[in-house]
Parts: C-alpha cells; structure tokens; sequence
C-alpha cells in the first residue's frame, strides 16, 4: 500500500516534511504505510535510537503513569488495553509510545495513518488479521473518512465488524466477530475528531512538550548510540533550540554531528552548537525563518494583530494547517503568540525577542 493522498502534508519547522510513517523494529509487527526506500541505514539507526521501554523513555512522566496503571489493571485482569487516543505537537512521541505499549503488553503493533484507509476493505483488511490484544496505531486519526470511521465504531466498542450486504431495500447487515485488540489513535488535533470517535476511547491522553533537561538528556542517549562525542552543555545547547520536541532535538543533533565532522573534529560543546545551529537558522529559542517571518509579519506588518490566519499563511508561503499544527503550538508555549478570536497577535515577549520595541514602550516615550 502506499500513501495516495495528494493534500500537502504539514512541514516540520527548519523546513523538513512531517514525518508520517515509520518503520517497526521487530519483523512481527508492520508498518502498514512503508514508504519505498525507507528501510535504509539510517532509517535503521532512528529505529534503534528510539526507545523500546518505559525504562529508557525520557520524559512525559504524567502520561506514563497513567499508561504503566493501564498496563498493570489490564495484565491482572488478562484483559486488553483500553483504546488510547493520544493527542498533541508533531514528534513529541506518540508512535513510539504505541511501539512501547506493545512490547510492555507483550503484543504486536500495526502502525497505519488514516489518509491510508479510504476504502473500506483498507481498514476491514487490517481488523481481521489482528491477533488477540495487538495494537493497531492509526496516526492523524482526525483524518479518517466517515465510511472508515463507521466501520470502527462497532469494532472499538464490541470487537465486531457489520458488514452490508446488498443495496437499497434488500441491504442486509451481516456482523462478524472480531479478536479482542487494541486500538491507539494520534492526532495533532483532538478538536477535529467527531464526538462518537473520541467518546469510544478509554483514555484521553495529551503529550506535552519536554523540558530542556528532559532534551538534553535524550540528546545525550541519541549521542551514545550515534557513537557521537558531546559535552553535557552541547547537549544543552542542542536541547535548547529544540522547541521541546525530541524530533527535533535529534534532527539538529545530526545536523551538529556532521558540523562538527567537517569543520572541527572533536567533541560537540556548547560554543559548536551554537555556531553549527546558528548556520542552520536555528536561533537561541529554537524558531527558524518561518517562526521569525510569522511574527515579524504580525508586528510590522498589523501592528502586532490581531491579523487572521490566512493572512499569516499568504505572508509565509506556508499552508494555514502547517502553521496551525506545527509552527503555532511552540509560539504560544512560549508566550510569543497568541491566539485570540479575532486573529493571531505578537506578545511583548516576541517584540523583544526580535529586537522590536514593545508597543507599552513605544506609548511611554510620547
Ligand atoms: N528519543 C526520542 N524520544 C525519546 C524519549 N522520550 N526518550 C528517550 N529517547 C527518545
């Protein structure tokens, strides 16, 4: 199967594709989506990089409490995992959470993404092969269309599928019993599901951004096993400009490496990380050219807002979802942006940021 939707996928900022598919580690478990080529060396090192426990996960401790609860409730009782809907920023961990949960429920996993599933038989397909209690991760699960959804509906909550037979007056419904399983959905927004969908799912879970020290510690293990030396304030370093995204933080930990490799040799310190990321366009807080143009678009352009989305989209060449999934979230953790119902407007913290002088400053010099 391959990924026949043409809508522009959102972009990650420091201008990479979101990435969408990913391969398993173990060849019992599947990634429905394998985009050709993907399984090359280096898609084998972002497997082994990625963690494979609970143990070796940094980071997002609320939700692995809830989930390690779970986890232990559903072994005792020999029952499967409730649905997990898991929402939230692009690359804070939601696949490999899925990965994670199957190796500690000591089940397989089928990851799909829901622009996969148009047909039907895509998703019957998938639900009849399931084995007692595996994990069906379906990413961008917003995106399902309504047949497909329909289809999960009797599947989440009785393990059933009702299949039509016929048409018109003469159409008969035909069910059929399907294996106990387990399915996780990811979304960057939860607000986009539909009410029946998101009311089937057992657990609601968001995954939040990470801490600098969370970062940098994951920077430190994808340095072990890239076999990369680094200094803890490399690693700092590394971990600030990452947007509190772990992606992120090893994306630029690659781009830091080969920095390092051609220009110095030697260890990554703060002082390389800062002048490799700083040749990337990666500034002291993370945000990238479009980040930059965002804001110093609201500020110059609309006197700091409040101006609507589209207009912010046109301004930056980016489509109005890619900002609305990926670039907004940080800038507003951050306190750079806000998000009123009139339009997006520039904070003071933004102002200063860019080197422009807040307007409460601005009206105190009059
Ligand atoms: N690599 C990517 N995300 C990670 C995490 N949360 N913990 C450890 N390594 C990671």
């Amino acid at each position: 199967m391959a990924i026949i939707s043409s809508k522009k996928q959102p972009q990650e900022p420091n201008g990479q594709p979101k990435q969408r598919q990913e391969s398993a580690p173990k060849p019992s478990n599947e990634t429905i989506l394998q985009p050709e080529a993907a399984v090359d060396e280096q898609g084998k090192q972002e497997e082994s990089i990625r963690p494979q426990r609970f143990a070796d996960y940094i980071g997002q401790k609320d939700l692995k409490d809830v989930l390690d609860i779970a986890i232990k409730a559903a072994k005792s009782r020999s029952e499967v995992l409730d649905h997990l809907l898991l929402y939230g920023p692009p690359g804070l961990g939601k696949t490999t959470m899925a990965m994670i949960l199957a190796s500690e429920m000591g089940v397989n996993y089928k990851i799909t993404s829901a622009p996969a599933l148009e047909r039907p038989r895509d998703i019957v397909g998938l639900l009849v092969n399931l084995k007692p209690g595996d994990i069906l991760f379906i990413d961008e699960i917003h995106r399902l269309s309504r047949m497909t959804e329909e289809i999960l509906y009797p599947a989440m909550e009785d393990y059933r599928l009702d299949i039509t037979i016929g048409k018109g007056s003469s159409a008969r419904i035909r069910s059929v019993p399907l294996t106990k399983f387990t399915l996780v959905g990811a979304t960057t927004r939860v607000g986009a599901l539909t009410s029946p969908l998101r009311d089937r799912f057992g657990l609601v879970q968001k995954l939040r951004f990470y801490e600098v020290d969370e970062l940098s510690q994951i920077v430190l293990r994808s340095a072990e096993f890239l076999k990369t030396p680094i200094a803890q304030d490399g690693a700092t370093e590394i971990a600030r400009r990452s947007r509190g995204t772990p992606r992120i933080a090893n994306r630029l930990l690659k781009r830091v490496r080969d920095y390092a490799e051609v220009k110095l040799s030697g260890e990554i310190t703060e002082s390389v990380a800062a002048e490799a990321l700083q040749l990337f366009q990666v500034d002291p807080c993370g945000l990238d050219w479009t980040d930059r143009r965002m804001l110093s678009v609201i500020i110059e352009q609309f006197n700091g807002g409040p101006v609507g989305l589209e207009t912010i989209a046109a301004a930056t060449g980016e489509d109005t979802q890619t900002i609305e999934e990926v670039y907004e979230p940080y800038l507003m953790q951050i306190g750079y942006l806000s998000r009123t119902p009139r339009g997006r407007t520039a904070t003071t913290a933004a102002y200063k940021h860019l080197g422009f002088k807040p307007p409460n400053e601005q009206l105190s010099l009059l």
